[in-house]
């Protein structure tokens, strides 16, 4: 038998490929970027020129034994009240993960005095903008969430074992 063991690797690294670009897809924000979550970022700049979609994560890192990271509503976001969060994302390790899973706007602050200085941010989150490579199959109602992420991936799976048939 003649199957090349390179063409059945690129053949494998392609299916991976495909598998795996849902979590390609989820992009992983870091607050501030390499500045983190302190004094030093005006992350109104900061957010400014980022599109959020639902999906998407933030990753806040700081000093674990100064600052910390609560989610408020508009009211208190405005005034620095972090006295009745609606969502406590304090671990306590100075990293946390939030999962941007609703479509609204996000209002993070961190306590202990820190808002009035400007650790504060507001991170609008959009809908999913429909995949590049969308399928010319047209449908009335909205695709759901599973067929947008799957569709997809198993046509380039589909491209991917022709691609390995031609070859042979
Ligand atoms: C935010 O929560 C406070 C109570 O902590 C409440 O008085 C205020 O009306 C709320 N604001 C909004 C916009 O929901
Ligand atoms: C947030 O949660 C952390 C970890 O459980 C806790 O230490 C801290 O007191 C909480 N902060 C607020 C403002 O609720
Ligand atoms: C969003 O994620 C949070 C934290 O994991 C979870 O508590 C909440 O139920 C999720 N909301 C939706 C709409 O999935
Ligand atoms: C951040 O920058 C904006 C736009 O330049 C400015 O209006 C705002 O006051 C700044 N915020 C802080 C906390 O410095």
């Amino acid at each position: 038998m003649g199957v090349n063991r390179g063409v059945l690797l690129a053949a494998a690294a392609l299916l991976f490929a495909a598998v795996m670009l849902p979590e390609v897809v989820a992009v992983r924000y870091i607050v501030g970027g390499n500045m983190g979550w302190s004094q030093s970022v005006n992350y109104t700049i900061w957010a400014q020129d980022k599109k959020f979609y639902n999906g998407n994560w933030l990753f806040f890192m700081y000093d674990r034994n100064q600052m910390n990271v609560l989610e408020v509503n508009k009211t208190n976001f405005e005034s620095c009240n972090s006295e009745h969060p609606l969502h406590n994302w304090t671990t306590g390790a100075g990293r946390d993960v939030v999962p941007l899973n609703v479509t609204k706007t996000f209002f993070f602050i961190s306590g202990k005095g820190f808002c009035f200085g400007g650790m504060k941010v507001a991170i609008h989150v959009e809908k999913p903008p429909p995949p590049p490579s969308s399928s010319p199959i047209k449908s009335s109602s909205p695709p759901s969430l599973r067929s947008r992420v799957f569709v997809p991936a198993l046509f380039a799976v589909a491209a991917a074992w022709d691609a390995l048939l031609l070859l042979l």
